[in-house]
């Protein structure tokens, strides 16, 4: 399997943060990177970690099954992500999470049929000050309502 060369000089760079032995450490944010680049998690990405990390692929679909931000089918080329935890259920998240399906047309987990958007209901985001919270992608959006998620959508679609 291959990756982007900027792909490939990233892992290069995580793997001498870890001492020999410990390399299965990277783990996780080498999972995390692939994905972005290749839309999700294939049984070929991972053998392909496994591999690199010298583990065995059961310990990487064990990591899989744990962190839901791993995913088995891509997402939207826009990943929106409304927490729905503590903060932001008492500040309107799981209102907002309803609204963005609305307004999306689509539910949890889903795809928008272009492929622009996906939407995912999510746990806390460490964003609990800011409530409710949104993420898109690596993107946080805090004190969000109704409105603001309709601008956010719109200049997200207008990027196309
Ligand atoms: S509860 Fe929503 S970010 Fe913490």
């Amino acid at each position: 399997m291959t990756f982007s060369p900027e792909l490939e000089a990233r892992f290069a760079r995580m793997l001498r943060n870890y001492p020999p032995g410990r390399q299965k450490g990277a783990l996780i944010p080498m999972l995390l990177y692939a994905q972005d680049e290749t839309g999700a998690v294939t049984p070929e990405l991972v053998q392909e970690v496994a591999n690199r990390l010298s583990v065995k692929p059961v310990e990487v679909e064990e990591v899989i099954g744990f962190y839901s931000m791993l995913r088995r089918k891509p997402m939207g080329k826009y990943h929106v992500q409304v927490c729905t935890n503590i903060s932001c259920l008492l500040t309107g998240g799981e209102e907002l999470f309803e609204h963005a399906c609305r307004k999306l047309g689509i539910g949890n987990r889903e795809v928008t049929p272009d492929g622009q958007f996906s939407l995912e209901e999510v746990e806390c985001m460490g964003a609990c000050s800011w409530a409710p919270a949104v993420e898109v992608n690596y993107d946080f959006h805090h004190k969000m309502t109704p409105e603001k998620f309709d601008q956010l959508i719109d200049s997200l679609a207008k990027r196309q």
